[in-house]
């Protein structure tokens, strides 16, 4: 029987919650029984509270129940019974009571970090949210970014920021002409200078650089016309409100920007246009320039209205 139970509780100690007790103990308790003459092959159950007795034996002094009688086995097998009874603490009791999280409550907890990353978003985007082209732009730019530098700084290809870009193409679509043809067609057209031939600084040369890979194709006409408002106005630092510029931001950049929504739209097509188109602009009036179906030299000054 205490075979049975010892070993079921090294076992399978999860149906047997019993307390496993160290072999010395059970031996000694044997050998101590067998010596007052109860015999070592005592019932189950003994072997706790006869561990118990040894202890209690020989820790009380009084002696009341000195190693020769059956007595201390009954007195010590009642206070055994009330352990397992004992109380949860009040810790226990109150977390028990305490009500759980209602679902409808779950489910807004569970949008928090949601809100978190909105939150943040909005403050550290310090509500600049640009609009159409420059919006678009600002991704599209991705594809430059390794040679012109992330902030147009330049690279393996020329700066944009500080008013470079500007000083090389006065004109938007001698940009995009660029932009869309890139080096190698323009050295096959035999064309020299790409944009400005009288450029603050020196004409910049085709080639003179190294190679800027043609776009056309590999964007839409409406992407360059993103990326090149975003070269101009974003990292070039064009003043959209300045007299130079506000008639070509109105037309090309700005959220609602007549040319650029035609070119997206597929109204208009800058590569077949045969001829000059006006564009109103509030009072103003645009001029809207070819971009033509192969490359052409750049031209001084501001060729369109405004
Ligand atoms: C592989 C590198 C590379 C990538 C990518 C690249 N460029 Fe260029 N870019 C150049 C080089 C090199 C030049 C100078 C070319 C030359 O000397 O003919 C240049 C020149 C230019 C210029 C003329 C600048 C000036 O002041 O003369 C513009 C505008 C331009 N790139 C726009 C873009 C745009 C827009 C993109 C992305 C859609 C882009 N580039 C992607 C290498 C690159």
């Amino acid at each position: 029987m205490a075979r049975w139970i010892h070993a079921s509780a090294r076992s399978a100690s999860i149906l047997c919650p019993v307390t496993e007790i160290p072999e010395h103990l059970l031996k000694r308790s044997r050998e101590r029984r067998e010596a007052i003459g109860q015999g070592g092959d005592a019932p189950s159950d003994d072997a706790a509270p006869s561990a118990a007795v040894q202890k209690s034996a020989s820790a009380a002094p009084a002696a009341a129940a000195p190693p020769s009688g059956p007595a201390p086995r009954t007195a010590a097998n009642e206070p055994a019974a009330p352990k397992a009874a004992k109380p949860d603490p009040h810790y226990v009791v109150a977390a028990k009571q305490r009500r759980k999280v209602p679902f409808w409550a779950m489910a807004t907890l569970s949008l928090m970090p949601v809100w978190g990353f909105m939150y943040v978003r909005a403050l550290t985007d310090g509500g600049e949210v640009a609009a159409g082209p420059l919006a678009g732009g600002a991704e599209i730019y991705n594809n430059c970014a390794s040679c012109h530098g992330a902030g147009g700084g330049g690279g393996v290809g020329y700066a944009f920021s500080e008013g470079e870009v500007l000083k090389t193409f006065p004109n938007i679509e001698d940009q995009i002409r660029y932009v869309y043809y890139g080096t190698e067609q323009y050295n096959l057209a035999g064309v020299d200078v790409y944009g400005n031939p009288e450029r603050e600084g020196g004409a910049h040369a085709t080639g003179e650089q190294g190679v800027m890979p043609g776009f056309g194709g590999q964007l839409t006409d409406y992407e360059i016309v993103e990326v090149i408002c975003h070269e101009r106005y974003t990292l070039g630092g064009a003043d959209p409100t300045s007299d130079e510029y506000a008639a070509e931001f109105e037309a090309w950049c700005s959220a609602e920007a007549p040319v650029f929504v035609a070119v997206e739209s597929g109204e208009l097509n800058l590569i077949d246009l045969g001829e000059p188109e006006e564009f109103s602009v509030g009072a103003e009036t645009v001029v809207v320039n070819p971009v033509g179906p192969a490359p052409l030299p750049g031209l001084p000054g501001l060729a369109s209205g405004g």
